[in-house]
């Protein structure tokens, strides 16, 4: 493991108090408020995450729970309401003006809508040029021109085909592709993709979860996987953290999120996961969990203790009033919840 040396990985680093010591990305105790007319939306609720450098962290969890608010944040777009980002030893959110577009250089975002994360009036290689631009990288028209076309023909374009067009003449898969190159085209070392392939056709998903994991071993990337289907990070993830109203209910590498669930809501999302459900909750032992009421509460007014329990099967009066603190059950396998699932 390339870990940070031990003199800089004690106490004194931001990264200290007990985290992951090969942290690339360290999200501590991130926030996000919305303040609204109807009143104040938690989207994001003192959430810690760490990624150790070079892996894949997925986030998972239903519509609404708070993903793309937390990958927004970590960009800074906006800077969540508190808490901090840290990229190796630097503090995003307390960056601003030239300092913070510097350090955005270092993590990109690839969206869910690859059509209209794309501007459509300007060619294939201006979008893919934009960055650099902005960032003011390569030292003329020509270095710009030939560190497009590179990063096009990475992703699997033919810039000579490509490269004059618009992006109304792709799909979303070749979009896609598009978006992914204009990310990469920066050499960013810190990849958040928001749902990269929900809104793609099943057989292009294949091949778009592919070519994301080339670009991460060719580009050597810490990768932020969005997703809410829980079937689709299995192949790609290292690790899981499950979101639920704005919190992280549980986080463990992949075999064990998937092998011995420990947070009811964990379960409840294998069961009803269409490819997982079968196999996998089955093989678990313990009987699928339905939920007790399938609506979601609202971020405006979320429950108080745990924010699941409305929900859950197996909520007790502790639930109601105090807020399960998010601990280790295992090595690297946290989980808030007063009664977690035993493993068989
Ligand atoms: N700009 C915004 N203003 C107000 N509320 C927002 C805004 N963006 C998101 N929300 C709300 O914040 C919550 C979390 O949204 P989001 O982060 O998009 O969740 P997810 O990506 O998991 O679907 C939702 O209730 C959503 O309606
Ligand atoms: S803390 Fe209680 S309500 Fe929340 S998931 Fe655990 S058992 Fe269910
Ligand atoms: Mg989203």
């Amino acid at each position: 493991m390339t870990g940070i040396p031990s003199s800089v990985a004690d106490e004194s680093t931001p990264a200290g108090d007990g985290r992951a010591a090969d942290a690339k990305l360290v999200v501590d105790a991130v926030t996000v408020e919305y303040h609204t007319r109807k009143g104040t939306v938690h989207a994001v609720s003192d959430v810690s995450l760490d990624v150790p450098r070079g892996s894949t962290l997925a986030l998972v969890g239903e519509s609404g729970c708070g993903k793309s608010s937390l990958g927004r944040a970590m960009l800074q777009l906006p800077r969540p309401t508190s808490g901090r980002v840290i990229v190796d030893e630097t503090d995003l959110c307390g960056l601003s003006g030239a300092a913070l577009k510097h350090a955005r250089k270092m993590i990109q975002m690839v969206f869910q809508d690859p059509i209209s994360s794309l501007n459509p009036r300007r060619t294939v290689r201006d979008i893919v040029a934009e960055g650099l631009e902005i960032q003011g990288v390569g030292s003329g028209r020509a270095e710009i021109r030939q560190r497009v076309d590179a990063a096009l023909e990475a992703v699997g374009l033919d810039p000579a085909h490509a490269g004059d067009r618009r992006p109304s003449e792709f799909s979303g898969g070749q979009c896609q592709r598009i978006a992914l190159a204009r990310a990469l085209v920066l050499e960013p070392e810190v990849l958040v993709c928001d749902e990269p392939v929900s809104a793609l056709d099943v057989s292009v998903q294949a091949q778009i979860l592919n070519l994301l994991e080339d670009m991460k071993e060719r580009y050597r990337l810490t990768m932020v996987f969005i997703s809410h289907d829980l079937s689709v990070v299995h192949n790609i993830a290292d690790q899981v953290a499950v979101m639920y109203l704005g919190q992280v209910c549980e986080v463990a590498d992949t075999e064990a999120l998937y092998g011995a669930p420990a947070h009811p809501y964990t379960m409840l999302l294998i069961s009803s996961a269409p490819t997982l459900g079968g196999t996998l909750a089955d093989s678990l032992g313990e009987a699928p969990i339905a939920a007790t009421s399938s609506e979601l509460p609202s971020p405006l007014n979320p429950p108080s203790g745990c924010r699941f329990r409305t929900r859950c099967p197996r909520a007790t009066e502790i639930c109601a009033t105090e807020r399960p603190q998010l601990i280790d059950i295992a090595p690297g396998h946290k989980v808030a919840c007063h009664h977690p699932l035993e493993e068989n």
